[in-house]
């Protein structure tokens, strides 16, 4: 453990340490392991029939805290990424299991296995949970509940996948933006530019009509990802703009060229084209880290 001496720091949990606590079905602690009274900084005796929300963070949303009960309760164990708070302000992020003991089909006790989570979670989990936390704010518990099923639902991700990929570090995007290869088509969109600027060089214009269909497969993507949320987003806006533009000053390009002697003049256009390029995939990677 790396403890941080000022308030509201990050206590960092060494991979070999378990934090472990079991409450009764009430949520009032029964046991907790030195290491869980060591980071949270409290005597055993402190904590020995307290509520567990003691260590509660103000940054976790509420619904976090209903999928648990729900799912314990009707005896079924579960993963939670959980923001604690110790006795000095100090806080320390966990993944939890959490796992409900039932005698003649009864949850009589719930215990909690705590190991460090991975910053690339905690990262994600962050922006997740500050989203969720304000949401509460002035909505139901219900409502927050549907918010973060639509989320799990864009990805295509129930919420054990969810906990899963990201214990595995990969990636939680939007299905369809995680399954587009950018780098191939940010590269195809720099070849043809490339492509059309030597065929009208060498003034091979009749060339240029056979590959337009096959210009834009990233078009194609475009409109094949109309439903999707993202679609409402100002980035995304900006991606299909700068799409269609790029398309639109390579035809200006090619129609200009074909009327002039010389293609001199139009290097202004050629520079546009590369800032297209740019453009697109800039805010498209903004969309990607959003969804
Ligand atoms: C076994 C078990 C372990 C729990 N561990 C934590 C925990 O580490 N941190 C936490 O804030 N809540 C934990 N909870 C949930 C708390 O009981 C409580 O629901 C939560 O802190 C929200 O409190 P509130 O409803 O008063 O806001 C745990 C519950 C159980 C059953």
């Amino acid at each position: 453990m790396n403890f941080e001496n000022e308030n509201g720091q990050e206590i960092i949990i060494s991979e070999k340490d378990m934090i472990v606590s079991t409450t009764d079905r009430t949520g009032t602690i029964l046991y907790a392991n030195d290491i869980f009274c060591k980071v949270a900084g409290y005597e055993r005796k402190d904590v020995i029939g307290k509520p567990h929300n003691i260590i509660r963070h103000p940054d976790m949303p509420k619904v976090i805290f209903k999928l648990l009960w729900d799912r314990v309760l009707k005896g079924e164990m579960l993963y939670a990424f959980v923001k604690n708070i110790s006795v000095n302000g100090d806080y320390y992020w966990v993944k939890a299991y959490v796992k409900p003991v039932l005698e003649n089909g009864t949850v009589v006790k719930i215990t909690s296995y705590r190991k460090p989570l991975n910053d690339y979670a905690k990262n994600i989990i962050i922006k997740l949970y500050s989203t969720l936390l304000d949401y509460e704010k002035s909505h139901s518990i219900e409502e927050s509940l549907q918010f973060l099923l639509s989320y799990l639902d864009e990805r295509g991700l129930s919420y054990d996948q969810f906990i899963d990929r990201l214990s595995l570090e990969k990636s939680v995007e939007n299905i369809a933006l995680r399954s587009i290869d950018f780098n191939k088509h940010k590269n195809r969109h720099i070849i043809f530019k490339e492509y059309v600027v030597n065929t009208v060089t060498n003034k091979q214009f009749d060339e240029l009509d056979m590959v337009n269909s096959e210009v834009c497969s990233f078009g194609k993507w475009i409109e094949s990802v109309s439903t999707e949320p993202f679609v409402q987003d100002s980035a995304w806006k900006k991606v299909v703009s700068y799409n269609d533009k790029f398309h639109s000053s390579l035809n200006e390009y090619v129609e200009k060229a074909k009327n002039s002697d010389s293609i001199n003049n139009l290097s202004s256009i050629l520079k546009d084209l590369d800032e297209d390029i740019n453009n697109i995939f800039t805010n498209l990677t903004i969309v990607k880290d959003k969804y």
